[in-house]
């Protein structure tokens, strides 16, 4: 059974304060709430990690994504994290590939390869993000694109390592627009790419890959969207740092 998944990403939001109080009170509602098959996953900022990793530790469901790592090991890259840093705080996952470090960044597939594969050496979870634009969907180039997204950064792997990832599947125009991909938008390309990972991996490694949707899940859709065969949970922005629509979403996991 794949794990279904709510993951928020802050992005460069939220001050120290701030940081501690969402997770609290989210954490505060969810107690004994959730079922046993969801994951609650806070994507803070490199700052807070450590933080907030020390207030997630004791709860099993409760787990902390850093937004980006570097793709060496270690060494003079000023202002960069690596990932045995963000493992030696006891942080589990990480984002990799969000479609504003493609875009800000310049991050491409091959970097990404990179990243992934550093961030398994050391035992991390990567989280790898992919998604069209506008114009690619516009112009019918979606499942070309995903395609490339996936199989450039990820078919090296071995099957052993794939089988560790969460991909997140984020369409770039509904991330930060309010412009939500409809359920079976989002359901026929997250078929598409389970349907790939099957091609080169096989079923069993396809059946229990967690596939997130992302942009602008919100509690308005989230119970929709979730309740398409091969969502598995979400990857959320703004709505992840509101409290009350972000336990709103994990409660729309099934
Ligand atoms: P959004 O962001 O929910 O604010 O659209 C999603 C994301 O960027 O991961």
């Amino acid at each position: 059974m794949r794990k279904q998944i709510a993951a928020g990403n802050w992005k460069m939001n939220l001050d120290a304060e701030q940081a501690q109080g969402l997770v609290s009170e989210v954490m505060g509602i969810f107690q004994d709430e959730i079922n046993n098959q969801a994951e609650v996953i806070f994507g803070a900022p490199a700052i807070f990690l450590a933080t907030v990793q020390h207030l997630a530790k004791d709860h099993p469901q409760f787990h902390v994504a850093a937004q980006n790592i570097h793709q060496e090991a270690k060494g003079a890259f000023t202002g960069d994290i690596s990932a045995n840093m963000v493992a030696s705080v006891g942080v589990t996952h990480v984002i990799i590939g969000h479609s504003e470090r493609r875009q800000y960044y310049g991050e491409d597939n091959a970097l990404l390869e990179k990243k992934l594969r550093i961030a398994l050496d050391h035992g991390l979870t990567p989280i790898y993000c992919l998604g069209e634009v506008l114009s690619d969907r516009e112009s019918g180039n979606t499942f070309d694109v995903v395609s490339q997204q996936l199989s450039e950064a990820t078919f090296g792997l071995n099957a052993e390592d794939f089988g560790k990832l969460v991909i997140a599947y984020e369409p770039v125009w509904a991330i930060g627009t309010g412009k939500t991909a409809s359920p079976e938008q989002a359901q026929e390309v997250h078929a598409y790419l389970r349907g790939m990972i099957r091609q080169q991996f096989g079923e069993g490694i396809a059946d229990n890959t967690s596939i997130l949707y992302g942009g602008s899940v919100k509690p308005g859709n989230a119970v929709e969207l979730f309740g398409c065969p091969d969502i598995d949970g979400g990857l959320v922005g703004g709505a992840s740092m509101k409290s009350a629509d972000f336990t709103a979403i994990i409660k729309a996991l099934n």
